[in-house]
């Protein structure tokens, strides 16, 4: 069973590229006390998340920031090495290129997608999330395409 709208999303340690390297970083810090819109995908690189799903919110993040957004996190079952190249290749300086790279967010929400068969591994599902304080107030998850998950959905429900 995965989060719902009005459940917190818990609290797990994640990765962001630093000056010096990853660091970790708590999804409270994250997300305690701000108006967040997460996507996840995936796979960094994929040509889904590549051409349609990230380039979506760089387009529109000063949009969905317009609208009372403090940050918009994209996040996948990757390292942070690849995060951080996936984010500068995609010009996404607006977006927090967050990795989630054993799954832990993953699992934690139950968004979880078993992609063994393509030697993948365990992924995250594609989804998208606006978050208050933590607190899910939209899930839209995708078996395929972006509808539910797309920045222009996340807009539309803003
Ligand atoms: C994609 O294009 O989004 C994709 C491709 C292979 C595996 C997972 C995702």
């Amino acid at each position: 069973m995965s989060i719902q709208v009005g459940e917190k999303v818990p609290n797990v340690e994640l990765k962001v590229m630093g000056e010096q390297g990853p660091e970790s970083v708590q999804t409270d810090e994250l997300l305690s006390g701000k108006k967040v819109v997460l996507f996840a995908v995936p796979g960094a690189f994929t040509p889904g998340c590549s051409v349609t799903h990230l380039p979506g919110f760089v387009v529109h993040a000063d949009a969905i920031k317009a609208k009372g957004v403090d940050s918009i996190i994209c996040t996948s079952v990757n390292d942070a090495f690849v995060m951080d190249a996936w984010g500068k290749n995609q010009n996404a300086e607006e977006i927090i290129m967050l990795a989630d790279g054993i799954g832990n967010l993953a699992e934690a929400v139950g968004l979880e997608k078993d992609l063994t068969g393509v030697q993948f591994g365990v992924r995250s599902q594609r989804y998208a999330m606006i978050l208050n304080d933590g607190v899910v107030e939209y899930l839209g998850v995708d078996e395929q395409g972006v509808e539910k998950s797309s920045a222009e959905t996340i807009l539309a429900q803003l």
